[in-house]
């Protein structure tokens, strides 16, 4: 009779498991397929009599045969994510960028506690991001990244000493940048620009010491950028432009400094340019326009023998131009115009790349130097509004092939064009 009973038993276990023969991964992606429209190129591959998913397009197992990487990016796939997501429990790679999916990021997501990438990026997804995501404490890559994301970003995404890059730019993101941005102290990469995010900088950004590239450009964000940024040694792309920032330059990069991209344009930041900016001997591209900085352009500037660009027109500079700026030979844009500069224009004979040379709405006097397309790279020249005297010099006139816009009206030039 007991005999009996384990042979029922023994036939009802082996009944049930071959009746369930897909892996309990399979039956979640299965699951997750009904509500994500994969294209029948994907989909007819992810067949419900396999064993497991392993071979199935995009799908990617460990040893074990559990799925540990879903790579669908640019795809054409469709739909939403449903919250069978959070039972692949053994992601690692969650990557479904450049797709057309559209909906809500399921809160269960935070439960692929394995996660180490993710990428949504380039979708049509929208809503807030759950702060279930807060869980993936694992995650050291987070793209969100052109889609319609809106609401906070919540103060637990931040909360992870592993993420290295973090892109939400391009979102309808408002409200602040959480204080717990400080408690990323892997982060080398935060893009955060193009979104409606206000308040401040947050002073603990400063424990973000690896930090290489932080995009702030088009926000609200305002108040005095914090001088903890001092504390960012190696930080080398740094854009804030269009966004509301006012007080001064309040940090410093005295030794090793490791800027290429400094824009602070279109802000109220007040004050003088630094002098320090000369140690930044990596510095391509510099940039101040439209803010409220007064006083000198440090000499030092010319020190910087990597920079293409150099535009700080739309302030209250005074004084001269420096003559050193003529040994940043790589300079290809420089745009000082609309401030208060005076003395005369110094020999730019060295700028052999020079393209865009703009002086306009300054108070210089004196003549125009006779080199100044020298090398004929010179497409854009514009003086206008000046003091300037004497005559136009003949092969600006005749030599410069280069040339296509040439403005020299209200100032005081005499002789003739030809
Ligand atoms: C699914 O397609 C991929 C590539 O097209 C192939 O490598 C894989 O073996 C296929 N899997 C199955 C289960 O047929
Ligand atoms: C998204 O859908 C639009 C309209 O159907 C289509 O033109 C576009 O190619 C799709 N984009 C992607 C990445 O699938
Ligand atoms: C999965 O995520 C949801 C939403 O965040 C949560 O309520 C639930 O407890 C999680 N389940 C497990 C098993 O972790
Ligand atoms: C986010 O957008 C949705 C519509 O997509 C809207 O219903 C919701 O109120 C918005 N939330 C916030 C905080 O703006
Ligand atoms: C980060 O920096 C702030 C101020 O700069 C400090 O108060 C805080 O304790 C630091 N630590 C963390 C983990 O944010
Ligand atoms: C400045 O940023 C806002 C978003 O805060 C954006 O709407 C606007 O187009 C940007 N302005 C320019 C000139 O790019
Ligand atoms: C200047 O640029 C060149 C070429 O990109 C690079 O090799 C060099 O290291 C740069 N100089 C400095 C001081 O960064
Ligand atoms: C800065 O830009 C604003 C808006 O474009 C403009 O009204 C203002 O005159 C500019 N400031 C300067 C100093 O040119
Ligand atoms: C041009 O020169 C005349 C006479 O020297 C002077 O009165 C006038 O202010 C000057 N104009 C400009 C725009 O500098
Ligand atoms: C230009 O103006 C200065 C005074 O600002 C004058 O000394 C000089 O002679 C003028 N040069 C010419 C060529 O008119």
């Amino acid at each position: 009779m007991k005999l009996v009973f384990w042979h029922w038993f023994f036939l009802f276990f082996v009944l049930v498991s071959t009746s369930q023969g897909m892996s309990s991964d399979g039956l979640a992606l299965l699951a997750l397929s009904k509500s994500l429209v994969l294209p029948s190129s994907i989909r007819s591959n992810w067949s419900a009599s396999d064993a497991t998913p392993c071979a199935w397009n995009g799908v990617g197992c460990n040893g074990r045969n559990r799925v540990i990487s879903l790579d669908l990016s640019s795809s054409e796939v469709e739909g939403f994510i449903g919250p069978e997501i959070g039972r692949l429990k053994y992601l690692q790679i969650l990557i479904l960028s450049g797709n057309n999916i559209s909906g809500l990021i399921p809160p269960e997501l935070g439960n692929c506690s394995m996660l180490e990438q993710l990428d949504l990026s380039q979708n049509l997804l929208s809503g807030s991001i759950p702060a279930s995501m807060g869980n993936l404490k694992k995650s050291s890559a987070l793209s969100l990244y052109y889609n319609s994301f809106n609401g906070t970003i919540p103060e637990e995404l931040f909360k992870n000493q592993f993420l290295e890059q973090v892109y939400l730019n391009g979102n309808q993101l408002s409200g602040s940048i959480p204080f717990s941005v400080g408690e990323m102290t892997s982060l080398k990469a935060l893009w955060v620009h193009e979104n409606m995010l206000s308040g401040v900088l947050p002073s603990s950004i400063g424990n973000c010491t690896k930090l290489e590239e932080l995009y702030l450009l088009d926000n609200q964000l305002s108040g005095s950028l914090p001088e903890t940024l001092s504390e960012i040694k190696g930080l080398k792309f740094f854009d804030a432009t269009n966004n509301s920032f006012t007080g001064e330059i309040p940090f410093s990069f005295e030794k090793n400094c490791k800027l290429e991209i400094f824009i602070l344009s279109f802000n109220y930041i007040k004050g003088e340019i630094p002098s320090w900016l000369g140690n930044c001997r990596s510095l391509q591209q510099l940039g101040f326009v439209n803010n409220s900085l007064s006083g000198k352009i440090p000499n030092s500037i010319g020190l910087l023998s990597n920079l293409t660009y150099l535009l700080l027109s739309q302030n209250s500079l005074s004084g001269p131009i420096p003559p050193e700026i003529s040994n940043c030979r790589l300079l290809q844009w420089l745009e000082l115009d609309a401030n208060q500069l005076e003395g005369t224009v110094p020999e730019f004979g060295n700028l052999v790349n020079l393209k865009r040379l703009d002086l306009s709405h300054n108070i210089l006097h004196g003549s125009i130097p006779p080199n100044i397309c020298s090398r004929k790279t010179l497409r854009y020249l514009n003086l206008e509004s000046n003091r300037l005297n004497g005559s136009i010099p003949h092969d600006l006139v005749l030599e410069c092939q280069s040339l296509e816009r040439l403005i020299l009206r209200d100032n005081n030039l005499s002789g003739s064009i030809m």
